[in-house]
């Protein structure tokens, strides 16, 4: 067992926990913050990213005591930073994946959205490839990823002041309208 000193979400949390636990472990079964999902738990599906540092990490491989002394964002955390940092509502990035219908069972959702949010911060207006390369670690089994895809670039867009090329959240046309 070891005493270990996190910031999480912008809190600064003393929890004790074995030594071999991982990051996503001491999330969802000290702090209760199952936002983080334990999916494959061996690396594969990106359920369990968080950012730390503002990089995203997949916490089921990641020792949470590597986690001491930096920043550690998990999907509860987006909300309350975007406010504290003087936004209204849902981080944008979460409102976009929200507009465009980008989940179904939402199982693989606080991981996109978090490797998402990375890479907004870090390419403001990303290509479709960044997006592919960005999110290549995060697997999905329900969606087919189109309104993922869209969700980032709807983001994208709305902080770029750009019209999107393909809005989900924009009703068909329909061949019968006049
Ligand atoms: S649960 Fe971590 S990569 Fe699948
Ligand atoms: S929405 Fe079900 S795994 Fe992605």
């Amino acid at each position: 067992m070891q005493n270990l000193r996190l910031n999480i979400n912008g809190d600064s949390v003393e929890v004790g926990a074995p030594s071999h636990w991982t990051l996503c472990e001491v999330l969802r079964y000290r702090l209760g913050l199952t936002g983080t999902k334990q999916g494959c738990d061996k690396g594969d599906c990106g359920a369990c990213t968080v950012l730390i540092d503002g990089r995203p990490v997949l916490s089921c491989i990641h020792l949470a005591a590597l986690a001491e002394d930096k920043e550690v964002t998990t999907i509860e955390g987006l909300r309350p930073l975007h406010q504290a940092a003087g936004g209204e509502g849902c981080d944008p990035v979460q409102d976009s994946f929200d507009r465009c219908g980008a989940l179904q069972c939402g199982f693989c959702q606080s991981g996109m959205i978090l490797s998402a949010k990375a890479l907004l911060d870090e390419v403001p207006v990303p290509t479709e490839e960044d997006a592919r390369a960005a999110l290549s670690g995060n697997l999905c089994r329900c969606t087919g990823y189109t309104q993922i895809f869209q969700a980032i670039e709807r983001a994208a867009c709305e902080r770029a002041g750009l019209e999107p090329t393909k809005p989900a959240w924009a009703p068909e046309s329909s061949e019968h309208e006049a």
